[in-house]
């Protein structure tokens, strides 16, 4: 059986990563290849064929680790010693893991007290030094800019284009797999690095002709913090999907120009439809996300309330583990049913309910 090499190997004459020469081994944990799941429910909502795209199961949990092999390997290549991001605690989680497979010291800053525990503590066994910033992300990502180039450490944010380079792999996965590009593209936006990267990937598959086809891309932000669908930055985003809480996106213009192409658009939703959608992901198809990456699943939820269909294919891009972020999860769920029995099976069926034999 063949392994999957990882994104860089796998498509490494498709990257453009000129300050990676061929003879130089990549920085991998084997990201990428990661499943299209079936949506049963959204399929028979829509009407259309929808497909998760389901990035929590790269190595780290989220999609980060596409366009993080590729930075940390580049930074190695050319002599780096330490690496610095901003992050809302996914980026900050797969950088210091792919700093450590390469020996790397890795620096992250983050706004203090709005970080995931599942995301913090990766950070910290992967032998981050964390910072934590008085302050939002945007203000992070400031920092981390003026700190490579004032100091010696390499920047690893989206703003380095070579993260993006890897991130586009996952449109290419996705029209491998599915002999074309979809007719809609879903996915939650941030920072829009994704949005960017994957339009990207399926504009240079286009043109190299393996699909004959680019989707519409459906970009959906937090209500808190939605300046893309404003069209102006917000001074103090906020919402309980921490990994989306950003006022201010470095790709904008990337963004932008994907929307207009595309012919798409980006929407908001509320952080209660966003915590509604997480459940209902989880409780339906068996897909457990973090809440950011419910914003697509919230979006398309919402469409069909004010009457806007799906058709053809579709695929969701739902970006990072539930494991991430069990607190926000279990927030909206009620009490939690703590039935408590002696060890007994009689006594366990009894407070499930079963009938009796
Ligand atoms: N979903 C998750 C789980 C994320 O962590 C992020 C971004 C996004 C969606 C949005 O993607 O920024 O490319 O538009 N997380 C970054 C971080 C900001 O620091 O981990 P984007």
């Amino acid at each position: 059986v063949r392994q999957w090499r990882g994104v860089i190997e796998e498509y490494r004459d498709l990257l453009d990563l000129p300050d990676l020469p061929d003879g130089i081994p990549a920085v991998t944990l084997r990201e990428g290849g990661t499943p299209l799941v079936t949506s049963e429910w959204l399929s028979g909502l829509t009407g259309a064929d929808v497909w998760l795209k389901v990035e929590g199961d790269n190595p780290t949990g989220s999609f980060k680790d596409r366009g993080m092999t590729a930075a940390i390997s580049v930074a190695r290549s050319e002599g780096a010693r330490a690496v610095v991001c901003a992050s809302t605690g996914n980026t900050s989680a797969s950088m210091a893991a792919y700093a450590a497979k390469a020996g790397l010291q890795p620096l992250v800053l983050v706004p203090e007290g709005k970080i995931a525990a599942g995301k913090m503590a990766q950070a910290i066994l992967h032998g981050a030094q964390v910072i934590m910033v008085r302050g939002n992300f945007d203000d992070c990502l400031t920092m981390a800019r003026r700190m490579a180039e004032d100091y010696p450490v390499a920047l690893v944010n989206s703003v380095n284009p070579v993260r993006l380079q890897g991130q586009k792999t996952a449109a290419f996965e996705i029209v491998d797999f599915l002999g074309d590009a979809p007719d809609h593209h879903v996915l939650p936006v941030g920072n829009a690095g994704n949005v960017s990267a994957y339009w990207m990937g399926y504009t240079q598959y286009a043109d190299l002709g393996r699909s004959t086809r680019r989707p519409v891309m459906h970009g959906f932000q937090a209500a808190g913090a939605a300046p893309l669908v404003h069209g102006s930055p917000v001074a103090d985003p906020e919402t309980k999907a921490t990994a989306i809480r950003i006022g201010n996106p470095a790709s904008w213009h990337l963004a932008v120009a994907a929307r207009e192409e595309s012919g798409g658009r980006f929407a908001a939703v509320t952080d209660d439809q966003i915590l509604s959608a997480q459940r209902e992901l989880a409780r339906r198809d068996g897909v457990f996300v973090e809440p950011a990456s419910a914003a697509g699943v919230a979006g398309i939820l919402q469409d069909l309330e004010q009457g806007r269909g799906y058709d053809g294919t579709v695929v969701v891009t739902v970006t990072g583990h539930g494991l991430k972020d069990t607190v926000t999860a279990l927030e909206g769920v009620g009490p939690l049913v703590d039935t408590v029995v002696d060890a007994d099976p009689a006594a366990a069926a009894a407070a499930a309910g079963l009938d009796g034999p």
